[in-house]
């Protein structure tokens, strides 16, 4: 069997199990979507958001790229969050990372990878925003895992220069921004931070005409 049909069969039999279970498993789940959570998080392939938050379909909207960023350019991205945050009201957007990040990693090389240099040059300005506390490590394992780190907080501050979240801060107080990283070797999230409604946002970022 190919590998691709191997999918297929699992699909087949994953669907039969859900309906042994709980007949009205699909005609509850398709009439309605309403999940608590956005997640932006890495395409890696490790890192699977409902797996590792033992969360099940219906509960996490999800939308990943490569390390995880919240590019202000970025339509895709920006369409998933003004449709999370303003018409499914999501309470939480998470921001999840992961060590040993492999475009975290590339963006710290000199090398050059076609079109994706356009969007690891992204990571290389959170790279230079913090690189006091970056370059100080000799380990370059290190030097990754830190740049994870500020690469996630750097995000979740992405977020929070949108109008999309000041205006939701704004209208109904939510939702709260967190800032997390996955861990590829123990399977534990390590939290990094958390932004409210009443997060002081740089007066450079605030927008004053929000209605
Ligand atoms: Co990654």
């Amino acid at each position: 069997m190919r590998d691709i049909d191997q999918l297929l069969l699992a699909n087949k039999a994953w669907s039969e199990g859900r309906r042994y279970d709980d007949p009205q498993y699909f005609d509850r789940l398709s009439s309605i979507q309403t999940p608590k959570y956005l997640w932006i998080g890495c395409s890696d392939s490790r890192v699977p958001a409902d797996t590792i938050t033992g969360t099940a379909p219906g509960e996490i909207f999800v939308h990943r790229n490569i390390a995880n960023m919240v590019v202000h350019t970025d339509l895709n991205l920006l369409s998933v969050l003004e449709y999370a945050v303003h018409y499914l009201k999501v309470e939480h957007v998470i921001v999840c990372g992961h060590y040993g990040c492999g475009g975290v990693a590339a963006s710290l090389t000199n090398n050059s990878f076609g079109i994706i240099n356009k969007w690891l040059r992204n990571i290389k300005d959170v790279h230079r925003l913090h690189s006091a506390e970056i370059d100080v490590n000799d380990d370059p394992t290190e030097r990754i895992n830190r740049l994870v780190e500020f690469n996630v907080r750097e995000q979740v501050q992405n977020l929070a220069k949108t109008s999309v979240i000041q205006r939701a801060w704004k209208e109904r107080k939510a939702p709260t921004l967190h800032g997390w990283v996955y861990g590829l070797t123990d399977g534990l999230i390590n939290p990094l931070c958390e932004l409210q409604h009443d997060h002081e946002l740089d007066p450079l970022y605030r927008f004053d005409n929000l209605d």
